[in-house]
This record gives structure tokens, C-alpha cells and sequence, in this order.
């Protein structure tokens, strides 16, 4: 039984053979995906497949940092808007990026900032999405002191030190993906001393490619060799880290 917290199933890479991805998706052991909404460009795309998958596919609502632009305003009205027209599973994924897009700096961080509080109220999890932007994440943390929420760092690949740190800042899990698969991997050495309870899986296919698909498009069913690197890395059973995996993301997003 397998989760794969972070899964934009929905993208047009998927078009052309859903139904087998599907198939192998279930064939790998997936119970659930967890869809991260980006911008309203896949708003709709994104709730055809959590209606046509209602056990399988659960959405969420959130404006991405690469997407945050002149219209941040209105991207994060729609977001704001749409919140209450049904069940949604986290806001996300919102947060930092200096990677992709360096010109709206101060607005990412308002928006992500934005975008917990609404989590909070909403009583609804994170997804985080952070590249190249430490310092500011934890200046928003800094200015979040006092606001309850919890999620998870999607696509980690920070230090151990860091992981500590966040710990002491919020509830947050940390989503392990393809990357951990990767020859010379850094976060293989992180993981190890992680504690199991705080690892999410993901893939964030179509993109992220573990080994020895590194490269071709992602898909759900990889979320496995996922999986069975951590469980390689901790020493542990697949059926395990499958286990707790599963039911840390069930809790989590409340699947
Ligand atoms: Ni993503």
C-alpha cells in the first residue's frame, strides 16, 4: 500500500495513456495520489481527475511560487475564491522559488505567507515547495511564529541540519522522491538518520524521474522504487516503510 503525496497525474503528459498509467499505478501497490494544484491554468484539469478517481486522486488548491507574476493578485483571489466550493486536501503547492524566477521575490513571500494563514483557518496542510530560498523561508517562518499549521516539504533534499530546524519551527514531514534514487544522491546520507515518521514518497511525476528511469517521464507506479530505496537506506522492509509512509500521508491530508 503505497501513497504518492505529490502527483500531477493531471498534466497533459498523461493524455495520451492514462488508463495504463493508471493500471501500473495500481499494479505497483498506489492506493492514492495527492494532487498539488499550481495555477488556475490547471484548475480544471486537475478536479476531472480527482472526480473521475474519487478514491484515488485528492485535490488540492494553491498558487505555486514559479507562477506567482504581475497578476499575483488575482491568482491568489482565485485561490481564495475556490476554497470553499469543496473538499480539498492542502493548499499547494505554494512557497519559494529563486531557482526559476528570481523577480518576484517579495511577492512569493507574501503569497506563500497568505496562503498558510488561509491553511490555518482552513485547518488544512501545506504543501511546500522550496528551491534555492532558505533564508527567506525562514524568514517567513519567523513572521508565521504564532500561526498553527502543518505540512510538508515536497521534494526534499535539504541537510539534516536543516530538517532539524524546521522541526523546531513547524509540524512539518518531509516527501521523499526520485531524487533519493540518484548515484551520489546527498539526501540518501539525510534520510538515513531521519526519523521514518517524518518521510513522506512522492514522485511529482511527470518530472523527477528516479533511477533507472532518470530522465524519461515520471509516473505514480515509480513511487515504489521510491520506497524501496528508503527502505535499502533504513535497513527496513519495503511492507514497513510502505506502512507507515501510507499512514502518515493518510493522516496528514486526511484521505
Ligand atoms: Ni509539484
Amino acid at each position: 500500500m503505497l501513497t504518492d503525496t505529490h502527483c500531477h497525474l493531471y498534466d497533459e503528459a498523461f493524455r495520451e495513456d492514462f488508463p495504463e498509467v493508471l493500471a501500473r499505478a495500481r499494479e505497483a501497490g498506489v492506493t492514492a495520489c495527492v494532487l498539488p494544484g499550481i495555477d488556475r491554468s490547471c484548475h480544471d484539469a486537475l478536479l476531472a481527475v480527482a472526480d473521475a478517481l474519487p478514491d484515488f486522486a485528492f485535490p488540492c488548491i494553491g498558487l505555486h511560487p514559479t507562477s506567482v507574476g504581475e497578476n499575483w493578485q488575482e491568482e491568489l483571489d482565485f485561490v481564495k475564491t475556490h476554497l470553499a466550493d469543496r473538499r480539498w486536501h492542502a493548499i499547494g503547492e505554494i512557497g519559494l522559488d529563486a531557482y526559476w524566477s528570481k523577480e518576484f521575490r517579495k511577492e512569493q513571500m507574501r503569497v506563500l505567507e497568505e496562503q498558510v494563514v488561509l491553511a490555518s483557518r482552513a485547518g488544512l496542510p501545506v504543501i511546500i515547495h522550496l528551491r534555492d530560498a532558505t533564508e527567506d523561508f525562514l524568514r517567513v517562518l519567523e513572521d508565521l511564529r504564532g500561526v498553527d499549521f502543518r505540512g510538508v516539504m515536497h521534494a526534499w533534499t535539504g541537510s539534516y541540519e536543516l530538517y532539524r530546524r524546521l522541526l523546531t519551527l513547524a509540524d512539518f514531514k518531509f516527501g521523499i522522491g526520485g531524487v533519493v534514487t540518484f548515484k551520489n544522491a546527498g539526501v540518501a546520507a539525510t534520510v538515513e538518520r531521519m526519523s521514518l515518521d517524518d518521510i513522506l514518497l512522492e514522485t511529482d511525476c511527470p518530472w523527477l524521474t528516479p533511477a533507472p528511469y532518470r530522465g524519461k517521464r515520471n509516473e505514480p507506479s515509480y513511487v515504489r522504487l521510491v520506497a524501496e530505496k528508503v527502505a535499502q537506506i533504513k535497513g527496513l522492509p519495503l511492507g514497513e516503510v510502505a506502512a507507515a509512509t501510507t499512514s502518515r500521508a493518510r493522516k496528514l491530508f486526511q484521505i
